[in-house]
């Protein structure tokens, strides 16, 4: 068995993090997305990973490199513009020969990895398999539409009135079935080959799409409040370990990583929460949920709820909370504007005035 993975599609760069274009790269709790995914693959038992890359080409490839460090082998598929799910399977027919595969969409994140699907799909074995999860607004989602069976009967893309509450994952298991479909089918309004399209198209050849419905699932949609969330949810996971420095002054209750190079001195943090490789924490309170990258500089100052990315610094900062800060920021205090108070006393008055 084979993983397809998609990190095409064109660069995003009205995100609020603008650092990388590639939306497969945004961090969680200070790793890649696509990592996440990348390391499900391996985990499941599959080496051989094709990967279909855009625009943002160079960025995937100094990120990923050869795949060694996860333990796979990756084999890069450009694909000239994004025209669809099913055009990446198209182009990706060589590498992908006739064996079966996953394909995993690279902005996406499933809490608990595939290993299972995996098995359950090498068992059964239906021509296809997808991954469903209920959410609230399923408009900006492929569709799925089940029989009282449990079968797939209907998909749509991004339809305005939704049938279910259904949503398409980005995690499909193909049998080699699907080249005869993605050949098969036409562009879609938005001019995208639709790989909805295709698994319609085997549905309706009678070929047998079987269908998992799971929990924990996000994908990257660029809304902050979405990443701080899924930032903390992998953070309750963590593996708590010290490779940086940490004085006797500080205080590290609960859950904390701090990576190899970070210094740590006069501060309280309170995890789970992780600190980055060469990052200085100083005089300052590091909350719950939080995750510093790499090369921060925090000092005299409180943060918690928040994802900070490399080369940033808080100095003298109050507290900060539920903040997506990106890369090289450097936030300070304001220059203290003197108030003026206006008085009429009595005499003998005694007053106090806070600054
Ligand atoms: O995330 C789940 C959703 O993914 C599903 O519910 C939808 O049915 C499915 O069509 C897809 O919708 P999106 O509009 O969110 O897909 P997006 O264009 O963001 O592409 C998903 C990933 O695939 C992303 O990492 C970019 C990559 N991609 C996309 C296209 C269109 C490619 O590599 N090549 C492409 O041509």
């Amino acid at each position: 068995m084979k993983a397809l993975v998609l990190s095409g599609g064109a660069g995003t760069r009205l995100r609020p993090i603008t650092h990388t274009s590639a939306k497969q790269l945004v961090p969680v709790a200070n790793k890649p997305v696509l990592f996440y995914g990348l390391e499900s693959i391996a985990a499941a038992g599959i080496t051989e990973v094709g990967i279909v890359v855009g625009d943002t080409a160079q960025e995937i490839e100094a990120a990923v490199g050869d795949g060694s460090r996860f333990g796979i082998d990756v084999t890069y598929i450009p694909q000239e513009s994004p025209l669809g799910l099913a055009h990446a399977v198209l182009i990706s027919r060589d590498f992908l020969g006739d064996e079966d595969f996953v394909m995993y969409l690279g902005d996406n994140f499933i809490v608990g990895g595939i290993t299972d699907l995996v098995e359950e799909f090498r068992e059964r074995r239906p021509d296809a398999q997808i991954l469903l999860t209920k959410v609230p607004d399923p408009r900006s989602f492929g569709v799925a539409e089940l029989d009282g069976a449990g079968r797939v009967v209907r998909l749509e893309e991004k339809p305005s009135q939704p049938r279910s509450d259904l949503a398409l994952v980005g995690v499909y298991l193909f049998t080699p079935a699907v080249h005869e479909a993605v050949r098969a089918i036409a562009p879609s309004a938005r001019g995208e080959l639709e790989i909805t399209h295709a698994l319609q198209h085997l549905i309706d050849s009678d070929r047998r799409v079987a269908s998992t419905v799971i929990d924990g699932y996000w994908k990257d949609t660029g809304n902050v409040a979405d990443m701080l969330e899924v930032n903390r949810s992998v953070l309750e996971r963590l593996d708590p370990h010290h490779e940086g420095s940490v004085d006797e002054e500080t205080e590290i209750i609960g859950r904390v990583r701090i990576e190899a190079g970070a210094v740590v001195r006069a501060s309280r943090i309170v995890g789970p929460a992780v600190i980055g490789a060469g990052t200085v924490v100083e005089r300052s309170y590091i909350g719950p949920s939080t995750s510093i990258a790499e090369n921060c500089r925090i000092t005299d100052s409180e943060i918690e709820y928040s994802i900070v990315l490399s080369g940033s610094s808080l100095e003298g900062v109050g507290r900060v909370e539920a903040s997506l800060i990106g890369h090289d920021v450097e936030i300070t205090p304001a220059p203290h504007i003197p108030a003026a108070h206006r008085l009429v006393l009595g005499d003998h008055s005694r007053v106090q005035i806070s600054g």
